[in-house]
């Protein structure tokens, strides 16, 4: 398949969405930029186009899709028995990196939530991204648009790496705002329960709701407990190099990761770092990467899937990341860089 790329770095082209839309409308697979990470959509109410997108990704089939919607008032279609809080949350957050797991319409395809019997909806902040839903029918099914396994694209030329050739259409937008996905939170529970920490960290959400409770699944050890977000007990992405993330005090990191690098260099391996502005000078024998300025913790989020990406394109064969428990965003980024460590923490002190 030839995988058509239209360029939109520079606002909205009337064409390319209108062409977009038909591609979406007729079952087809379109990838567009978002706030959050860019995402691989297709027509959220036809179960065949839903099923295309598992086949694009190589996705589990359990592992269900959110629904980008453009307005607010769209949601009536697809959702039943919408509490109070979810509209309290859309004024509060959207469009916006905010995904709300309500209980699902028979508008809605089994194929499209994974066989559950509710449904994701997000209405994202990107403009060119509710330009596309609403010319593509008002419903768009979209998880992030990398190959399953894989960091999620902050830009289009990861979509391209990954999905040349398999799609009908990329969507370029540029570099995303934001480049970790969305807070999923899940209104269907007694208490609202976070499943996905994100950009809308609990503090926001709780100064809407009051108490939101957060899935104990993410922050227990014990590894029988069951994420509620099927996606989040996946492994998403692990880098080709071993990665570790080293732990204790600014010093403490920076000595025990100058020592491991120099013993891999004596023993003939390549070291790579994940670094900051503030450290990156502070490395030696080692593949030096910065992440971004703990001045301005959004850089970090932004850059931490490219990193992981980039690292891929190198011959490093161990890696290892600060840890980045900054204060808004550290939840969120914690979460997916000890997600792709795959729980490897080095402690430093102890
Ligand atoms: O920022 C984002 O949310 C991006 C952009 C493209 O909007 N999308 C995204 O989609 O991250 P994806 O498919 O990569 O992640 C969706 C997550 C998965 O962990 C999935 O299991 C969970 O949402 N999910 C979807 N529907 C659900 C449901 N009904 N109940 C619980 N979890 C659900
Ligand atoms: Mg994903």
């Amino acid at each position: 398949m030839k995988t058509v790329i239209v360029k939109m770095r520079d606002g909205i082209d009337e064409a390319g969405i209108c062409r977009a839309g038909e591609i979406l409308r007729s079952g087809g697979l379109v990838a567009f930029p978002t706030e959050t990470v860019y995402g691989l959509g297709a027509n959220a109410l036809d179960a065949e186009a839903a099923g295309k997108i598992y086949r694009a990704k190589g996705r589990p089939s359990d592992n269900p899709l959110i629904v980008h919607i453009a307005d607010w008032d769209a949601i009536r279609k697809i959702a039943i028995d919408i509490p109070a809080e979810a509209k309290r949350l859309a004024d509060a957050f959207w469009p916006g990196p905010l995904t709300m797991i309500l209980k699902k319409s028979d508008a809605v395809p089994f194929a499209t939530t994974g066989g559950l019997d509710t449904v994701a909806v997000r209405l994202p902040g990107n403009a060119a991204a509710r330009a596309l839903i609403r010319a593509g029918g008002g419903y768009v099914a979209a998880p992030s648009a990398n190959t399953s396994g894989r960091p999620s694209p902050t830009k289009a030329e990861h979509v391209v790496q990954d999905m040349d050739g398999v799609i009908d259409m990329i969507i370029d937008g540029g570099d995303v705002e934001i480049g970790i996905e969305s807070t999923i939170v899940d209104l269907t529970d007694e208490a609202p329960t976070i499943l996905r920490p994100g950009y809308i960290s609990r503090e926001m959400l709780g100064r809407v709701l009051g108490t939101v409770e957060v899935d104990r699944a993410l922050t227990s050890e014990d590894e029988s407990l069951r994420p509620k977000a099927p996606g989040m007990k996946y492994r998403h992405y692990a880098p080709r190099a071993q990665l570790f993330i080293v732990q204790g005090t600014q010093r403490q990191v920076r000595e025990k990761i100058n020592e491991l690098a120099a013993a891999n260099a004596a023993a003939g391996r390549s070291t790579g770092v994940i670094g900051t502005d503030e450290s990156r000078e502070y490395y030696a024998n080692a593949l030096v990467k910065s992440i971004g300025s703990r001045q301005d913790e959004s850089s970090i989020a932004r850059h931490l899937y490219g990193i992981l990406r980039e690292f891929d394109d190198s011959e490093v064969s161990v890696i290892y990341s600060e840890a980045f428990d900054t204060p808004q965003l550290g939840q969120a980024v914690m979460n997916r860089l000890i997600k792709a460590a795959g729980h490897q923490i080095i402690l430093c002190g102890i």
